[in-house]
């Protein structure tokens, strides 16, 4: 199964970086699959260690693709780096394997410690929206235009009829993205 989520890495100066990644999971150990180029791969590569985090605000999924990584966070405890303050769970990694690859190399992973911090409160369709809106948006410059709006006008129905406040500002920062990208490509 591949769980969408944000991955938390350090690079060796102890700067925090955060990207949504989906982390394959099986039972004792998961997989990252970074597309090059990737600062949670160059990341990975040097200090050996990534934090997964299972976290419902989406703002921080579209706020990573939309310029906005800056989020609150607390230390690790087995390894050195940071998980974010609003995450749900956390896990703490280390990587055991690498299958490398030009264009997207496999980081095979376990756990060494892993919390729970807030309780899971069920699925929700408008950050669903959201998510698959971001991954449109990480891929706009490989998706022709009318498959793009045929996909947000979908998932606008899930948005309007769901959304709280954390979603609804997400996918406006989303759609503003958008409109960037559009002006761009008209000008
Ligand atoms: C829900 C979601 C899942 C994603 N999964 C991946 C992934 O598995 N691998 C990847 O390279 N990018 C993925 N992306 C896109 C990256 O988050 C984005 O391109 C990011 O900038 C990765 O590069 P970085 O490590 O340099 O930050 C995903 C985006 C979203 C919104």
């Amino acid at each position: 199964m591949i769980q969408e989520t944000l991955i938390t890495t350090v690079n060796l100066q102890g700067e925090v970086h955060i990207a949504p990644m989906g982390v394959h999971v099986n039972k004792d150990q998961c997989i990252i699959l970074p597309f090059r180029p990737s600062t949670t791969l160059d990341n990975m590569l040097k200090t050996k260690t990534a934090v997964i985090n299972y976290c419902d605000d989406v703002r921080i999924f579209a706020g990573c693709l939309t310029g906005r990584r800056d989020w609150p966070l607390l230390p690790t405890r087995q390894i050195e780096g940071y998980y974010l303050a609003d995450t749900l769970a956390h896990a703490e990694l280390k990587v055991v394997r690498l299958e490398d690859d030009d264009t997207r190399p496999k980081l095979f992973c376990q756990a060494v410690y892993e919390a729970n911090h807030s309780p899971f409160q069920g699925f929700n369709r408008a950050q669903y929206s959201v998510l698959e809106a971001a991954i449109l948006i990480s891929r706009l410059d490989r998706l022709p235009w009318e498959k793009v709006q045929a996909e947000l006008d979908y998932l606008r129905v899930g948005l309007d009829k769901t959304a709280g406040e954390r979603e609804r500002e997400a996918w406006g920062w989303l759609m503003e993205a958008i409109e960037q990208h559009r002006q761009g490509v008209a000008a």
